[in-house]
């Protein structure tokens, strides 16, 4: 599984903690509030360790190769920058980097948490639409079939549910009592893939 703008890394490293049995990859341009948990992930079990984790500095724009077909899940949540802009307006080369490292069938998830007055800026600087359902058919999901990917159901989240998201941002934004978060859920698609099309030559 990989957490692709990781930030802390506390959403992969308490999941690799509760599957010892599957491998965790966290993502992020920054590396530096990665350093706390990537230092824990060291040690013995019993002291925090996690073998079955790794993190990787890297820009979603630019996805190690290394990577290719290893994620059977992506997750992308409370995205910001570019990552944001990658994943919500959608950018077609963003979108091709991350259908490189999924695995047959691997599904990405998105989550957005969207502040109508505190974040209105930011979406205008990355050209961003009010992510509605009906933004998300017209505008957001053609692009991610054109990337390679089945769409597999959008929706607004509950704060019940994305209030216990193990991750830095959940937590920090619980007190904002207009935040909307919506999600999108989009697996890899072998059938629909260009590069995968026994007409592409
Ligand atoms: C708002 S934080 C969310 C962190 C974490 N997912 C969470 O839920 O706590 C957004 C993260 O995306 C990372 N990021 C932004 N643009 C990125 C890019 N192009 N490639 C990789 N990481 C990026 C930032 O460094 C930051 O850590």
């Amino acid at each position: 599984m990989v957490d692709l703008g990781t930030g802390d890394g506390r959403f992969v490293y308490q999941s690799a903690r509760a599957n010892p049995n599957r491998f965790y990859i966290g993502i992020d341009a920054n590396a530096d509030p990665l350093r706390k948990l990537s230092e824990k992930a060291f040690r013995r079990p019993e002291r925090g360790g996690t073998p079955n984790l790794m993190f990787v500095q890297a820009a979603a724009e630019a996805l190690p190769a290394e990577l290719d077909g290893l994620a059977d899940e992506v997750h992308v949540h409370f995205p910001w920058g570019s990552l944001l802009r990658g994943v919500a307006l959608p950018d077609p080369a963003m979108l091709a980097g991350i259908r490189r490292i999924c695995a047959p069938d691997g599904v990405l998830e998105v989550i957005v948490g969207i502040d109508p007055a505190r974040d209105q800026r930011e979406f205008d600087r990355l050209g961003l639409p009010a992510l509605t359902a009906d933004t998300l058919a017209a505008r957001v999901r053609p692009v991610y079939d054109s990337a390679g990917f089945r769409w597999l159901g959008d929706g607004l989240l509950p704060r019940d549910d994305w209030a216990k998201l193990e991750c830095a941002w959940a937590r920090r934004l619980g007190s904002g009592e207009r935040r909307a978060v919506c999600y999108f859920v989009v697996a890899a698609d072998d059938r629909e893939h260009p590069a995968n099309s026994p007409n592409c030559s």
